[in-house]
């Protein structure tokens, strides 16, 4: 299963790289020692505690620690409204700093280096890279960064614009002309991706969030969650897979489109790789959500479920919950961005824009899969589905019945 997941990844993969990226992989098709050494890169500052804090032994241990610095993974896979998720905290303000998919880079690099990957390290590596990450090291990021970063300076940062803390002043590095600037930042025109500054303003930041689509399983990130230099909370973020379904065949339609030819035929062969890899990929989920409710000593008070439906429902109250949960202020300027983003208004807004509001945004899918499909899901995610409490349906009215909710009310915390 898992290697049929591997191959076909890294098809997809390869022809987006070819497409886009040919001029990087070739150069770095590498071996396993390349991989080997890649990790015996991945280090983090070793603190010493004794030394840099004024007065130790008056502090109390936690504090000592942690210095009431906050650490927020929000895990999710795609599809499942995390770019809107992540932006609550995004936007928090000042004492934040927000990473969007810097795995994005690892999982391409192992992917250019496929003939050598073993698949099973990955959850590792990308585990050790937030571990870094979150202690604002950059250094083991900077080995997956392709092209490789010159003077730890890089033009080619993934999605840099979706991080505020990346186009902060501080983090600009003057415009330079000459150098083919792929991301610039919206709010002020920026050089290419310093990594010192960024790694500066990072040990500057109180609070950290990552979102991340990449981590499959909870269990992985143990090692993470007991290092005493962090205070890491997991925000795992679900959604009906009916739901995921329908967005991911109107997102990504060329990759899903069996399942149109499927929904036309009126016949899904249960037995199809994807219906398998749908499945896989519910389960996955779904043991990563009863390993995290069920509160190991390590998780314990440090991980929360939350429905991606509930936050459509009603964003501020979720996000307050969200906030609470990190043990994190909630600021202003995240309370303002949500009143702005999640009503409609004249001005397009990136995430709800058309919609009356986010509730409705979140149910269109209804009307756009095929009850055949629904029922599909049903069938492969439905101890998935029962977990999350979303509700099944047993003929094409009730799915598009608006006035019948999907949604069980569900306390998980
Ligand atoms: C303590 O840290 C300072 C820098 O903060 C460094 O200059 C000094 O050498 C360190 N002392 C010891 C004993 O490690
Ligand atoms: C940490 O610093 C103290 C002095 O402040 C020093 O005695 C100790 O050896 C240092 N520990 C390490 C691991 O460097
Ligand atoms: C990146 O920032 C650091 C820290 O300010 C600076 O020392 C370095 O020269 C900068 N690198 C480049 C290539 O500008
Ligand atoms: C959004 O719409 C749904 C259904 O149309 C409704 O139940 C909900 O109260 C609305 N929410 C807001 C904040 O207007
Ligand atoms: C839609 O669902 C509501 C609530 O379950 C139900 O009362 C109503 O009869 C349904 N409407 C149709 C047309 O099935």
């Amino acid at each position: 299963m898992k290697i049929k997941y591997g191959i076909i990844f890294i098809c997809i993969i390869a022809v987006l790289l070819i497409e886009k990226e040919n001029e990087s992989i070739t150069t770095q098709k590498g071996s396993l020692t390349f991989l080997q050494v890649l990790l015996s890169k991945l280090s983090y500052p070793k603190w010493n505690y004794t030394n840099s804090s004024e007065e130790p032994e008056k502090e109390d241990q936690k504090d000592l620690e942690t210095r009431g610095h906050k650490h927020v993974l929000l895990m999710a896979s795609t599809r499942t409204g995390s770019s809107f998720v992540g932006e609550l905290f995004n936007q928090h303000g000042e004492g934040m700093f927000y990473l969007f998919e810097p795995l994005w880079h690892v999982e391409r690099m192992l992917a250019s280096t496929a003939e050598t990957t073993n698949w099973r390290d990955a959850p590792g590596i990308f585990r050790d890279i937030l571990h870094a990450l979150f202690l604002c090291d950059f250094s083991s990021l900077e080995n997956f960064i392709l092209p490789p970063p010159k003077d730890h300076v890089t033009p080619d940062f993934f999605r840099r614009e979706s991080s505020l803390s990346l186009c902060e002043e501080s983090v600009c590095s003057p415009v330079d002309k000459d150098v083919f600037q792929r991301y610039r930042c919206k709010t002020r025109r920026c050089g290419p991706l310093n990594l010192t500054l960024a790694a500066q303003s990072c040990l500057s930041k109180k609070h950290h969030a990552i979102k991340s689509v990449r981590v499959r399983l909870l269990e992985t990130l143990q090692p993470l969650l007991e290092d005493p230099r962090l205070d890491v909370r997991v925000i795992q973020l679900v959604r009906d897979p009916r739901a995921i379904l329908a967005s991911r065949m109107a997102a990504f339609s060329s990759q899903y489109h069996m399942w149109k030819n499927w929904a036309q035929d009126g016949q899904v062969p249960e037995d199809d790789e994807e219906v398998m890899r749908l499945k896989g990929s519910c389960d996955e989920v779904r043991s990563s959500v009863e390993m995290g409710l069920s509160q190991p000593a390590w998780l314990r008070g440090r991980y929360m479920l939350v429905r991606y439906e509930d936050i459509a429902l009603d964003p501020m109250q979720k996000a307050e919950e969200m906030y609470k949960f990190a043990e994190i202020p909630f600021s202003s300027q995240a309370r303002e961005w949500i009143l702005k983003n999640t009503h409609a208004t004249e001005e397009a807004s990136s995430y709800f824009s058309t919609q009356k509001n986010s509730s409705e945004q979140a149910e269109k899918w209804r009307f756009s899969i095929p009850f055949t499909l629904a029922q599909v899901v049903q069938k492969v995610c439905g101890p998935t589905m029962q977990l999350f409490g979303y509700k099944f349906v047993n003929d094409e009215k009730t799915l598009i019945n608006k006035s019948f909710s999907l949604r069980e009310d569900k306390q998980f915390n």
